[in-house]
């Protein structure tokens, strides 16, 4: 298994992975978006033939209302086969480093639903993050999103 940054060529597969993964889905062009403008923030798991078995998609956010230069994660996800061996959390952790040593991040925030379980032990247990507020309804089904952040340490 491999973490790399993600390249163009992935872009087809990584939506497909996400497909696979989570109702929430987006254009190739957005993807593209996202791999045009921080093509240093998103990683794919790759398995031993080089095919995608988990992403990060992150970005930057472009004009952040308080005026602090932070990260946001797009969308994670690992193929059912390939989770519990600890990829989701190095491919968050190679995001969160390239927004803090190449954009100077202060932070990352992400979204999730309040009953993903899974994820919300990825992100709370095991990299630290906080809940930062509730938005109520944010997804397209009704279900309340936590809105999480992380602080990013300049030391390390
Ligand atoms: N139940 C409880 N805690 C879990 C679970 C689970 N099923 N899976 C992972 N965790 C927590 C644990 O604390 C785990 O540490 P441990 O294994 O030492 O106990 C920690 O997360 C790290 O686990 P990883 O192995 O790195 O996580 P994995 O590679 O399995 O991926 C993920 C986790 C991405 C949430 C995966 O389950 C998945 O793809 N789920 C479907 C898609 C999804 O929900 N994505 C997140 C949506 S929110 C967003 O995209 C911003």
């Amino acid at each position: 298994m491999d973490i790399r940054p993600a390249r163009l060529a992935d872009l087809l597969e990584l939506q497909r992975t996400n497909l696979h993964c989570l109702p929430e889905n987006y254009t190739l062009r957005y993807y593209l978006y996202h791999s045009l403008t921080w093509p240093q923030l998103s990683f794919v798991a790759t398995d031993s033939k080089q095919r995608v078995v988990g992403y990060c998609l992150a970005k930057m956010e472009e004009e952040p209302k308080d005026g602090i230069q932070h990260g946001h994660v797009t969308s994670i996800s690992v193929l059912r086969g390939y989770r519990r061996l600890g990829l989701a959390q190095k491919l968050m952790r190679q995001s969160q480093m390239a927004m803090r040593d190449v954009f100077d991040a202060e932070f990352v925030s992400l979204h999730v639903r309040r009953t993903n379980r899974a994820a919300i032990g990825l992100y709370r247990d095991t990299l630290g993050f906080e809940v930062h507020g509730v938005e109520k309804g944010y997804y397209a089904d009704g279900e309340d999103a936590l809105a999480m952040r992380l602080y990013l340490q300049k030391d390390k």
